[in-house]
C-alpha cells in the first residue's frame, strides 16, 4: 500500500509509535523513527530491517525545531507524519505544577506543531513548484480524555482538545497543496496505561498497540485521500469516527434584539435545571465502545 513512501513516525521507540512503524514499514513505507535517545528506537529499526523493510533512526525531543528539521532531513522526501510522541503528569488542577502543566503541552501540542508546521511548508512548495497537490498525509494523535474532560488530566485533555483545533485547521489551510490530516484517539495497553489497563491476558490481547495500527497505515494510504478533518477512536475491533460537536439550544433575545442580563439569567435558570449541574460539553459516547473491550480477555 505504501510502497515508496516516507514516513516519519514520532515517539516510535515502544507503545503505539513502535507498533505504528512496524506497520507502516510492513505496508512498504521507508520509515523514520524518532523518540528521546534510548535503546527504544534502535531496537524497533532492527526489528523493521529483520523483516526486510527501511529505517532510520532520528533521535530527539519532538517539541525542538531542531528535532523537526532533522525528520524532515533523514530521507529524500516526506509522505507521511505520524505525530505520536507523548508523556503524562497527571494531576488535579488545583495541585498541578506550572511544569507539568508546560511539560504536557510542550510535548503534545508544540510537538504536533513543529512536525506540522515543517512538513505543510515542505509540501506547500513541492506542490507550487509542481502546480499539483502532493501526497501528503499527517496523522496526529489526540485521546478521548479531551471528550470526557479527564478530571485529573487537565494539561493532557487541554493538549488532546488542542491537537483537534491543530489538525482540523491543518486539514483546511493545507487542502489544496493535496494534504490529508486527520486524529485518532486510541485506546492500548502501553507504558503509558499499563497501570490503569493492569497485566495483558495470556494469549492475544485485544488491547495491544498492533490493533491501532492498521487504522494508521489505512490512513496514511490510498484510502486516506478521501478522508481530512476528522477524528478517530480506535482500540481493539473498533473504529468509529466521531461527528462534530452541535448546537444544542439557542437563545435569541425578544423585544429590541438585545440581550439583557436579567432577562437572559432567567432564560439560562429555565432551561439549566440540573441541581447540582454536571459538566455539559463531554461526550460519552465513546465509553461504550470501550466497556466491551477494557480491561476483559476477549
Ligand atoms: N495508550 C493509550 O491507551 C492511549 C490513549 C490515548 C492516547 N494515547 C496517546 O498515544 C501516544 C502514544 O502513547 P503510548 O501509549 O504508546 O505511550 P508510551 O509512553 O508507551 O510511548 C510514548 C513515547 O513517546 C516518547 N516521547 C515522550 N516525550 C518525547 C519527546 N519530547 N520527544 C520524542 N519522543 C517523546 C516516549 O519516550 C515514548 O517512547 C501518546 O500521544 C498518548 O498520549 C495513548
Amino acid at each position: 500500500m505504501l510502497e515508496g513512501k516516507v514516513a516519519v513516525v514520532t515517539g516510535a521507540g515502544q507503545g503505539l509509535g513502535a507498533a505504528e512503524a512496524v506497520a507502516l514499514a510492513g505496508a512498504g513505507a521507508r520509515v523514520v523513527l524518532n523518540d528521546l535517545p534510548g535503546p527504544g528506537l534502535d531496537a524497533v529499526a532492527s526489528r523493521i530491517r529483520d523483516a526486510g523493510g527501511e529505517a532510520a533512526v532520528c533521535p530527539g525531543d519532538v517539541a525542538e525545531w531542531t528535532t523537526g528539521e532533522a525528520l524532515l532531513r533523514a530521507f529524500d522526501g516526506l509522505d507521511i507524519l505520524v505525530n505520536n510522541a507523548g508523556v503524562l503528569r497527571d494531576r488535579m488542577v488545583f495541585s498541578m505544577s506550572e511544569q507539568e502543566w508546560d511539560t504536557v503541552i510542550r510535548v503534545h501540542l508544540r510537538g504536533h506543531f513543529v512536525t506540522t508546521r515543517l512538513a505543510t511548508a515542505h509540501w506547500r512548495s513541492q506542490s507550487k513548484a509542481s502546480g499539483r497537490p502532493v501526497y501528503a498525509r499527517i496523522v496526529n494523535t489526540s485521546s478521548e480524555a479531551f471528550l470526557l474532560g479527564s478530571p485529573g488530566q487537565p494539561n493532557y485533555a487541554a493538549a488532546k482538545a488542542g491537537i483537534v483545533g491543530l489538525t482540523v485547521s491543518t486539514a483546511r489551510g493545507c487542502a489544496r497543496y493535496g494534504v490529508r490530516a486527520n486524529a485518532i484517539c486510541p485506546r492500548a495497553r502501553t507504558a503509558m496505561t499499563g497501570e490503569l489497563m493492569g497485566p495483558a491476558p495470556d494469549g492475544p490481547d485485544p488491547m495491544s498497540a498492533e490493533r491501532v495500527a492498521p487504522l494508521v497505515v489505512a490512513l496514511a494510504g490510498p484510502a486516506g485521500e478521501r478522508i481530512t478533518g476528522e477524528v478517530f477512536v480506535v482500540h481493539s475491533d473498533v473504529v468509529a469516527v466521531l461527528a462534530p460537536p452541535t448546537v444544542r439550544q439557542t437563545f435569541h433575545a425578544g423585544g429590541d434584539g438585545v440581550w439583557r442580563a436579567e432577562e437572559l439569567d432567567a432564560a439560562l435558570a429555565w432551561a439549566f435545571t440540573a441541581d447540582p449541574p454536571a459538566a455539559g460539553f463531554v461526550c460519552e459516547d465513546t465509553l461504550p465502545l470501550a466497556s466491551s473491550t477494557f480491561g476483559e480477555d476477549r
